[in-house]
């Protein structure tokens, strides 16, 4: 089961880079669904573009909250890679504590979507906040890869793009 590996599977790596590419997607063109908003409560008729936007952002974002409950099930069969033993304390706890508030916005920003769009309509300024928050927690968490890989010259971005060996999948 759960097995420390010198890396990441091609699975998760794939997991990784769909889920980041889907959250840029919601962050780009999140104003969509409060177009949608808007006009329903203005009677105002959606053009096609605006309701392929808007259903747009509901899939993606469901995809987004299904995706990532794969992530810990596929750590949980394959494996995770283990910290670099070099790594200073302060910098292992920082890593650790942005995976882990990534992986609460994950959960909590589709879920606040879900409950704006069929229960509260007030939980649509909450959900509207992800998008600041996740803007900090990328630029933090990109730049600290980058950091590693031109500075620190380490193999951890290295690590989120190739595929270790020892994964069984
Ligand atoms: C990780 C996934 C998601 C992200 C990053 C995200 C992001 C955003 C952003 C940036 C906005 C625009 C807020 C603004 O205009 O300032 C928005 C609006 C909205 N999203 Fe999402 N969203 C996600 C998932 C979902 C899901 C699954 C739903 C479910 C239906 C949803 C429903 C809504 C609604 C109803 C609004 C309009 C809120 C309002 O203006 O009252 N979102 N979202
Ligand atoms: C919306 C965008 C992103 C999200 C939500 C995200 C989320 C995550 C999460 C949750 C992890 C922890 C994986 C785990 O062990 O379970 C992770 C790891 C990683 N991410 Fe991202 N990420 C994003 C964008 C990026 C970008 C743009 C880069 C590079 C420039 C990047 C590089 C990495 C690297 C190198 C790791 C491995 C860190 C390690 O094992 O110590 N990520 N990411």
């Amino acid at each position: 089961m759960n097995s420390e590996k010198s890396g990441y599977s091609g699975l998760q790596i794939g997991l990784h880079w769909t889920i980041a590419v889907l959250v840029l997607f919601q962050l780009l063109f999140g104003e969509s669904m409060t177009t949608y908003v808007d006009a329903a409560a203005d009677v105002r008729q959606l053009s096609s573009y605006e309701q392929t936007m808007e259903s747009a952002h509901y899939w993606v974002g469901l995809s987004i909250l299904l995706l990532v409950f794969v992530r810990p099930a596929v750590r949980l069969f394959v494996g995770a890679p283990k910290a670099q033993s070099t790594m200073p304390k302060w910098m292992a706890f920082a890593s650790r504590t942005t995976h882990v508030l990534f992986y609460c916005l994950l959960v909590a920003v589709p879920v606040s979507g879900l409950l704006a769009f069929y229960v509260w309509g007030w939980m649509g300024d909450i959900h509207g906040w992800a998008k600041p928050v996740f803007i900090v927690l990328i630029c933090v968490h990109a730049g600290a890869a980058l950091f590693h890989h031109f500075v620190l010259k380490d193999a951890v971005l290295r690590k989120m793009l190739i595929p270790a060996r020892d994964p069984a999948r």
